[in-house]
């Protein structure tokens, strides 16, 4: 083996059996070094007389993470996978696998070709390849199905999550769940099959997708789920198209060619270099650049939330969920109530839906308690303020928390725009200060914004990071600056849709184009949602002339239109429902507002509804990036993806600008900065990279940026 392979596989003797164990820190991905390590200890087993049987594991928390990601789209060095995984389905001694850890992807298929498959309890199974724009490549989408039936293994591979030991043991995945030592287990289980004339191969089960061959269903129901919940993807289809050769080819090895080929069509494909871009983007966003890895986290045993509203309680089955104590405080009783029943009824919901037992249920809602007294906040690790947006309010109640809870507490705040440092001005703590910005439904939407303030501790934004994680957040360090990340690009894209609205288009028109381009909801849809009373309310109160682009939203609530919340807005509701109808009624409004502006009214393309509404988005991502308050640009595609329904499988908004050409992006916002010249003045580094054919992905460093911002203006401009 030379030494450019990355990772090997380690090769060890225990009586009559071989043990490899793949070593390729820190999650076993099948990198170079692994697929030689395994063609070579598996030809080493066999030629060895003594030996009867061969179990493979992985080192560490792993058994194998799935192909080696970083492969993708560059040449490929060292051997082939497929090899490798013939010869250990054609050892001609017993294989098991021996599964310690995360068995995802090619980890599985992996384990798909041994003879038999054992696991620990904290073992996971799971082909998650469609979240990288993929399919199961290395046979899992023809033998998954001989094992499991083609229609729970459509369901699997179309959600990319994975199972648990205990599902893939109900399943038929795995033969064994190791309540001990799984090495001795292993061994164990596998003297008892030494013995046997033959021994399992999954690519020979065929009674299964024997079963489903001409039972239409099976596809049909399939295709209707990818349609579902993976709208504009490209690898579903694959995955099926595969899962169908699988049903209907009598050859296992034609279905496996047929596997191979869509595989390579998916590896073409532009999605998947956006899945993958995000998902290295989100382990990139986990870091920040300038606080030391090794920095000590402080750990976090209880918390509290104060507010015990949506977003509080929200925040608290967060907290549950990832195993974490956590009392809810709000001052008014019949609040706290309500507030606790509404966390109960969501637990029911997902328990209704099967994505909870009864006992996961009561376990967390066990770890929720209601408190009406400040005083028993004295020994949380964090407390999170999720109250109204009122520096006032907000400032109140970070004095109290500073004189309650412990002197190393942290005091997060959940504002969606305030100040932090002046939140953080009132406390004698201002390095335990940090934003924590959830969007809402916060038990459902995976964004967090982490907002840095300027006295913010490493320890405790690298503690933040860490919950975020445990949290299962998309985590992402915003310095504190107006708007944070995502609320400062989202002002642009509405101020450009509420202009096209003026222009001439129609609200369905704009939701349709931007939906049809994959956003998972057009933005007259979200402003109905939002409810259009709250800035027409903001702007009355401080005695604001309404902006151009407000104009017909706010004329709308004078007539009593405030969206789904009284039926009616851009849209109207029929009484219960969601779905919205057009309003014809509004058209006239809309002509006589454009009349009075002496805007005249055109036709409008989708094609400039997308780019104004989309560009609007990254030039605005480019000053951010160039100001510093994010780190890098893929933070913003995943802020975008995770917080503001961004279609995954263009990468974001930056990512997308990238694909499309910073040349091109130019070049479409010159044309439209006749129509506002102010508003379409490129950023400067988006210029400056234009000019040297560069990408957001190599615009300088933070250092190198300008100087970083403080907050200036706590109003950070409609929405
Ligand atoms: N290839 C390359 N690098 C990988 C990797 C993989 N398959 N899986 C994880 N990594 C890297 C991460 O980028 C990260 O690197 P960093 O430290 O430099 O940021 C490091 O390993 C640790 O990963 P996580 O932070 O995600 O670690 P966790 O402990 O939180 O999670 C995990 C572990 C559950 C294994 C998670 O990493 C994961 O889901 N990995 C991806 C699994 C996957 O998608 N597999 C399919 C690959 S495609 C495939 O197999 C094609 C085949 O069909 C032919």
């Amino acid at each position: 083996m030379t030494n450019e392979l990355k990772g090997k596989v380690n090769y060890s003797i225990n009586g009559n059996i071989a043990i490899l164990e793949v070593d390729n820190p820190p999650v076993n991905p099948l990198s170079s070094g692994v697929r030689a390590g395994l063609s070579e200890s598996i030809a080493k087993a066999n030629a060895d007389e003594s030996i009867e049987g061969i179990i493979l594991t992985g080192a560490g928390r792993s058994f194998i993470a799935g192909a080696d990601i970083s492969e993708f789209g560059k040449s490929y060095d060292g051997p082939d996978l497929h090899a490798a995984l013939r010869e250990i389905e054609f050892s001609n001694k017993p294989v098991l696998a021996a599964i310690n850890g995360a068995a995802l992807g090619g980890g599985l298929e992996t384990a798909l070709v041994c003879n038999y498959r054992m696991g620990t309890n904290q073992a996971i199974v799971g082909l998650p390849e469609v979240n990288l724009g993929l399919l199961p490549g290395a046979g899992g989408t023809q033998r998954l199905p001989r094992l499991i039936g083609p229609s729970q293994a459509l369901k699997m591979m179309l959600a990319g999550t994975p199972l648990t030991a205990k599902k893939a043991l109900e399943q038929g995945i795995i033969d064994a769940i190791s309540e001990n030592s799984l090495i001795e287990d292993a061994i164990a289980f596998l003297q008892e099959k030494i013995g046997l004339s033959e021994h399992p191969k999954v690519r020979d089960k065929n009674e299964k997708v024997l079963e489903a061959r001409g039972a239409e269903n099976v596809l049909a129901e399939a295709k209707a789920l990818a349609a579902k919940t993976r709208r504009g993807q490209f690898a579903p289809g694959q995955i099926i198209a595969c899962v169908e050769a699988a049903i209907n080819e009598d050859d296992f090895d034609v279905g496996m060619k047929k596997e191979s080929d869509y595989f390579l069509e998916c590896l073409m494909n532009p999605q998947r270099e956006a899945m993958i871009h995000i998902f290295f983007g989100e382990r990139a966003a986990s870091k920040i650049a300038d606080i030391p890895k090794e920095t000590p986290l402080m750990p976090i045993k209880k918390a509290g939330i104060i507010g015990s509203g949506t977003m509080g309680g929200g925040i608290a089955m967060n907290l549950a969920n990832a195993g974490i104590p956590v009392l809810i405080l709000d001052q008014d009783e019949k609040n706290l109530e309500k507030g606790m029943s509404v966390i109960e009824k969501n637990y029911q919901m997902m328990v209704d839906r099967g994505r909870m037992s009864q006992e996961q249920k009561e376990m967390v809602m066990g770890l929720i308690t209601p408190t009406l007294s400040y005083d028993d906040l004295s020994d949380v690790d964090i407390a999170v303020e999720a109250v109204y947006e009122n520096l006032d309010l907000k400032q109140e109640i970070f004095k109290t928390l500073d004189e309650v809870t412990k002197g190393d507490a942290i005091l997060a705040s959940n504002t969606s725009g305030l100040d932090i440092d002046a939140i953080a001005s009132v406390t004698n703590r201002p390095g335990k200060v940090v934003g924590t910005h959830f969007f809402s439904p916060a038990n459902v939407m995976r964004l967090l914004e982490v907002v840095r303030g300027k006295d913010s501790s490493d320890e405790t934004m690298a503690t933040v990071m860490s919950l975020g994680k445990k949290m299962k957040k998309a985590a992402v360090v915003s310095l504190n600056a107006p708007g944070f990340i995502g609320n400062r690009m989202l002002a642009g894209y509405t101020h450009q849709a509420n202009m096209l609205l003026l222009e001439g288009a129609l609200p369905n028109q704009v939701d349709s184009a931007l939906e049809s381009f994959g956003m998972s909801m057009g933005p007259f849809r979200m402003l109905d949602l939002v409810g259009l009373d709250l800035g027409w309310r903001a702007r009355k109160l401080a005695d604001i002339e309404t902006p151009l682009a407000n104009k017909i939203s706010d004329e709308l609530c004078e007539r009593d239109r405030f969206g789904q919340k009284n039926s009616k807005g851009f849209y109207n509701y029929s009484e219960g429902s969601r779905a919205p109808n057009p309003a014809p009624e509004n058209e006239e409004i809309y002509k006589e507002i454009s009349n009075k502006n002496n805007i005249e009214r055109r036709e409008i393309s989708d094609q400039e509804i997308i780019d104004r509404c989309i560009l609007a988005l990254v030039n605005e991502g480019a000053r951010i990036l160039e100001e510093g308050v994010a780190q890098r640009s893929g933070d913003m595609d995943i802020v975008y993806i995770n917080g503001y329904g961004f279609p995954i499988w263009r990468g974001g908004p930056m990512f997308y600008a990238n694909q499309l050409g910073l040349e091109e992006v130019i070049n479409k916002m010159s044309a439209f900065s006749e129509l506002d010249e102010e508003f379409w003045k490129p950023a400067p580094l988006l210029k400056k990279l234009s000019e040297i054919s560069g990408t957001f992905g190599e615009a300088p460093g933070l250092d190198e940026r300008a100087e970083l911002l403080s907050f200036k203006n706590a109003n950070m401009g409609g929405v």
